[in-house]
This record gives structure tokens, sequence and C-alpha cells, in this order.
């Protein structure tokens, strides 16, 4: 038998368990040019909390009563195409389940003597290349510059802050707690790092970026953001890569303090990683040489079973997380 977990209703407000479901199936059969495979790692992203409403996006909701989206990395296990054999590691689009049937032509094979398969996932993945897109192209990050990064101890942040340590910027982070600041500037490399917890982040933040703020790499919005505008200089940019204060489901922001966008000439961006597309492998050799090379700190967070995939989310939308956000769903 097959384990899936299926979105069973739509959240109005908060998510929950209660709005995922798991059942067993029979398990899948591959039909010709597919193949079988079971899913080792499961990718958690914040992404997912948009795909459980169905409000307009920039991709289609995950329907009620289906498997819950997500990335993957699994092994093939039965093969009905010459182009993938038994035992080849590859990167899916299956979602949360333990085993997926896939068309061999949709899945892309995990180079595995580079670093382990789930950071394929992670900082050779999806966040990767946001951080690699986002930071040169959006960002236009340029040595020398305060580059500041929120969310920063996280799957996207982590690998936006070193690549602007690694060009020459200032860098400062800001995280949740103590604990993972100290990992931003000790493990990671950044100049400071900000705790939003603390109380004062317009002042903190202010007082970590004396020459200002040149790119606001925002991964958070609401109140970061809005501290973050108070120290951006003029002409700086802020690269709009996610919301995920906003991600909870209530009431929009109400920003203060966009006036600070006119009199600076800033420029605010939002971005898509998928607009990269056919640019991703010349990002991906890049991050692999730096990985290759030792230059990139990476770090997971990982929860076992597929079973506790909902929790890993709702964790995730809080902060629980700490590094890249995994569920292992088989060993
Ligand atoms: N545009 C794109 O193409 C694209 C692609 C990938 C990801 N993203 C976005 O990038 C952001 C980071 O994603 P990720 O996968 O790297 O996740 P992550 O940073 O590994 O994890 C999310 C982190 O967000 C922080 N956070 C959560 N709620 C918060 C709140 N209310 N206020 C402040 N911080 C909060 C928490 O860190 P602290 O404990 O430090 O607060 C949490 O650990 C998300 O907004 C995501 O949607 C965008």
């Amino acid at each position: 038998m097959n384990r899936q977990v299926l979105l069973d209703s739509r959240p109005q407000g908060a998510a929950t368990v209660d709005h995922f479901r798991i059942v067993e199936s029979p398990m899948p059969e591959p039909g010709p040019g597919e193949v079988l495979v079971r899913n080792r790692w499961l990718s958690i992203d914040p992404y997912m909390r948009g795909r459980m409403s169905d409000a307009k996006s920039y991709a289609p909701p995950a329907e009620v009563g289906a498997v819950m989206v997500g990335q993957t990395v699994g092994d093939v296990v039965a093969s009905n195409d010459a182009r993938l054999a038994i035992g080849e590691t590859v990167l899916t689009s299956l979602g949360w389940q333990e085993y997926g049937v896939a068309r061999a032509s949709e899945l892309e094979r995990v180079d595995t003597s580079i670093a382990p398969p789930s950071w394929s996932l992670g900082i050779l993945g999806m966040p990767g290349l946001t951080a690699w897109f986002g930071l040169f192209e959006v960002g236009q990050a340029r040595p020398g510059e305060t580059v500041v990064v929120s969310a920063a101890s996280g799957a996207v942040g982590s690998v936006v802050g070193q690549l602007a340590k690694l060009h020459g910027c200032r860098v400062v982070g800001i995280a949740g707690g103590e604990r993972k600041c100290r990992f931003v500037v000790d493990d990671l490399g950044f100049d400071a790092c900000v705790d939003h917890k603390a109380g004062r982040l317009a002042d903190d933040l202010a007082a970590a970026c004396p020459r200002g703020i040149d790119v606001q790499f925002e991964n958070v919005g609401g109140a970061v953001l809005e501290a973050a505008l108070r120290t951006m200089n003029r002409h700086s940019r802020i690269v709009m890569c996610g919301m995920i204060a906003e991600y909870g489901g209530t009431e929009a922001y109400a920003y203060r303090g966009l006036r600070a966008l006119l009199v600076n000439r800033i420029r605010m961006q939002g971005m898509i990683v998928f607009d990269w597309k056919e640019r991703y492998p010349e990002a991906r050799r890049g991050l692999a040489a730096l990985v290759a090379a030792g230059r990139l700190t990476y770090r997971e967070s990982v929860v076992d079973g597929l079973e506790n995939a909902p929790r890993a989310l709702l964790g995730l939308l809080e902060g629980a997380n700490f590094g890249k956000q995994l569920v292992r769903i088989a060993p």
C-alpha cells in the first residue's frame, strides 16, 4: 500500500493539521514511459500555505481531496523508460506521498556526487536558485553595498547572505531569536544579525547598517519590511521574494512609511523564481561549484515520517524550523 497526505479542506484563517488527511491507497503502477519512485525526502516550503487557498496566485491551488503538492527526492524502484534505471535518484513533483508514478521525461536526475541528495531540495534546488537570481538579477547587489536579508537562517535567506558576502557586500541578517542570530553570524559569516523578536527592530537594524541599506532581500514582509524602509538608501532596491508574515490567512498588513519609496527612489520588485527557468543550469553550476569548494554552509531541519508533514509545514510558518525544512519519508 501507498501512504498519502491529502489536502482535506481549505483553511479560512489559520491552517491546522485538520486541513489534511492521511490515507492508504493501492501502490500505483507505472505505464509506458513512466517510472515508480519511492520518495525519501519531501521539501516543506512556505508557498504550500498559499496552495492550500484558492485565492488568485501565480500558480494553481492544490485540489481538495488530492495529494498535497510538493517536491521530493526519491529513488526509481520500477522503470518503463530506458532513460531512468532502477536505483537512480530523482527530483520529482510527486507531492506528499511515499510512492508515486511520473513520466521519466518530467523527472530530473540528482547528481549525488556533489552533495547529499536532500540538498537538491534546498541550497542546490529551488531555494538556492531563488537566492541566486533574487540577489544578482533583481537586487543587483554590488560589492561594498549593504545587503539586508530577512528570515536569514532559512533556506533562501542563508544562501542569499552567503552569496552576498562572497560578492563583497556588507551583510546583515534578520532572524527570530538569539540562537538563530548567533548561527547567522558565527556559522554563515554575516557581518551582523538583528533579532526581530527583541522588540526594537527598526532601531537595531539602523544601528547594524551605519551606511544604510542598499538591498533589502525581503522574505518576511509586514513589520520587518516596514522597519527596513526607515533605513533604506537613495536608489536602493527591495527584492520582494516572500511575505511569510502574511501567509497566516489573516488580514493584509497595513503598511506605513511607504513614502520612503518615493523620496529615496527605491525600486521594489516582486520575483518568482520560475521566471528564470531557462537559466537554472547556470545558477546550479555556480552554486554547485561553491558547495564543492566548501564555501557555503548549509543547515537542514528534519522531521521524520510522512504523517508529520502537516505539522512540519505549520511549524515552518511560525519559525519552528532552523534551516531548510524537510520531511524524511524513508531512511
Ligand atoms: N519568490 C520566490 O520565487 C520564492 C521562492 C522560494 C521561497 N520564497 C519565499 O522566501 C521566504 C523564505 O522561504 P524559505 O523556504 O527559505 O523558508 P525559511 O526561511 O527556511 O523558513 C521560514 C522562516 O520565516 C520566518 N518567519 C516566519 N513567520 C515569520 C513572521 N511572522 N515574522 C518574521 N519571520 C517569520 C522564520 O524565521 P525566524 O525564526 O528567523 O523568524 C522561519 O524560519 C518565504 O517567504 C517564501 O515564500 C519565495
